[in-house]
């Protein structure tokens, strides 16, 4: 039988825990992954408690709030706050999502905070998502127009045109589908994965653009597309309700269409 060993640096140990001040009422216990590449030492898990009664309702009110008030070492992406930068992704209770959407009230316990999975991480909660970026510029996510030239106005679109791209469009790149999806875990360097197949049909689809052929060219590759095994991770963990898979099984459906 096969046996697998982690690497030495990759098992994680128990941190510090820092406990909340005396008198705080409504304590709920944040466990979060700690990695930092300066110390030379392996990842821990370190425990802070943190008093409700003066914490806001979301997974990030309470990063924050542990950064500004405990540990200015605490190291995570955030930027809008709301669901829309996509910046604040990480696994929360099991889930990838984005910690400002997720309410401290969902989680059952205590809160087990990871980064992204089966990314290489930055630091602590930072994963390093230059390959991913490198994958999405690679899919050319701006209009194509070969046939015609752009109008010097706005390119008006038929209501129905413009319906083709909703579950689209709303996507914000947070990579929590692609990194919760065991092909692009084994797979990442060739592997698309679902965030980038759904920004490459969210042109696809797009009345105004005329590269259809040579994105399906482009696409049309054992790995790059079809090493989707319609798994189904990334539509289930989506945070804005999307369908990757549905997105990935419309692009598979235009290259049968097309031959
Ligand atoms: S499809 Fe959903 S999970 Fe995937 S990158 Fe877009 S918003 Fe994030
Ligand atoms: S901070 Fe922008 S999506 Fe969470």
């Amino acid at each position: 039988m096969v046996e697998f060993t982690l690497p030495a640096n990759s098992k994680i140990g128990t941190g510090q825990t820092h406990a909340a001040a005396a008198g705080a009422g409504d304590i709920k216990r944040f466990r979060i992954y700690r990695w930092n590449p300066d110390d030379g030492k392996n990842p821990v898990v370190d425990t802070y408690e943190v008093d409700r009664d003066s914490c806001g309702p979301m997974v990030l009110d309470a990063l924050i709030k542990i950064k500004n008030e405990i540990d200015p070492s605490l190291t995570f992406r955030r930027s809008c706050r709301e669901g829309v930068c996509g910046s604040c992704a990480m696994n929360i209770d099991g889930t990838n999502t984005l910690a400002c959407t997720k309410f401290i009230d969902d989680i059952k316990g205590d809160a087990k905070i990871y980064p992204l999975p089966h990314m290489p991480v930055i630091k602590d909660l930072v994963p390093d998502l230059t390959q991913a970026y490198a994958q999405y510029a690679s899919v050319k996510p701006w209009i194509q127009t070969h046939s015609v030239a752009p109008p010097d106005r706005e390119w008006l679109q038929s209501q129905d045109e413009r319906k083709e791209l909703d579950g689209l469009y709303e996507c914000v790149l947070c990579f929590s589908c692609t990194t919760s999806c065991p092909s692009y875990w084994w797979n990442a360097d060739r592997y698309l994965g679902p965030a980038v197949l759904l920004q490459a049909y969210r042109w696809i689809a797009d009345s105004r653009d005329d590269g259809t052929g040579e994105r399906l060219d482009d696409l049309e590759d054992p790995f790059r597309l079809y090493r989707c095994h319609t798994i189904m991770n990334c539509s289930k963990t989506c945070p804005k309700s999307l369908n990757p898979a549905q997105a990935i099984g419309e692009i598979k459906k235009l290259l049968v269409e097309r031959l």
